[in-house]
């Protein structure tokens, strides 16, 4: 277990939902269609505090899992609250996962690769619990190619990496060096918050 992060995110944990409260309005439609063909084992990597789980389609039964256990407390509140199928949710780090290889259908990330310590080995252990079909799909803010925003995101970062996420980070590298055959790159927002899908690629 990673302490540090666990501790960034807890300390994260309170003011939340205060700081996307923004995001999480803006970017609703696009979460909607993104988490809608859920189905299957599914797993959600991280839960945060659970303001995702609103988008998820109805009657699902999705484990989730984060490294943090004061957002794992809020995330299991709002799963009551929420949502009307079950997710069940693991204070667990995505490097360390207790789960058998091949047990997942699809692996769900939102803003998440992102956050945790080592990108490339996270995806390497999503890629073991997913089954040799199974789908990774990935709603995630990345760095851009683009001046001057690429600029302003490598500036960015080292401070908000401090308390928060890393904004620079090339995450479509990071799940192709990770073994994933990429399908689909989609950009929602320039090509900074991207759609990608993946499956395990060869195995
Ligand atoms: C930016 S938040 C995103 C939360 C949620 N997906 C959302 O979009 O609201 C990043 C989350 O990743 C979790 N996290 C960071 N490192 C992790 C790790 N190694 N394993 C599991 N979760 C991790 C944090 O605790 C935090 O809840």
């Amino acid at each position: 277990m990673n302490l540090s992060t666990r501790k960034k995110w807890d300390t994260a944990a309170q003011g939340y939902d205060l700081l996307t409260r923004g995001t999480d309005q803006r970017w609703a439609q696009h979460k909607a269609h993104f988490f809608s063909p859920m189905q299957g084992k599914v797993l959600f990597l991280a839960a945060g505090t659970g303001l995702d789980f609103k988008f998820f389609p109805s009657q699902q039964d999705i484990t989730a899992i984060d490294i943090s256990p004061k957002m794992v407390k809020l995330a299991r509140q709002r799963a009551i609250e929420d949502y009307d199928g079950i997710i069940d949710i693991h204070e667990m780090d995505v490097h360390q996962m207790l789960f058998p290889d091949e047990t997942f259908d699809q692996i769900y990330t939102a803003c998440t690769l992102c956050s945790i310590p080592n990108p490339v080995e996270g995806l390497i252990h999503l890629r073991r619990v997913l089954k040799p079909h199974g789908e990774l799909h990935m709603f995630e803010h990345t760095a851009s190619h683009y001046p001057p925003f690429n600029l302003i995101l490598n500036m960015m970062s080292p401070l908000m990496s401090r308390f928060g996420p890393e904004m620079n980070r090339d995450t479509v590298t990071n799940v192709r060096r990770a073994g994933f055959a990429i399908h689909r790159v989609e950009n929602l927002h320039l090509d900074i918050l991207k759609v990608i899908c993946a499956t395990r690629g060869k195995i």
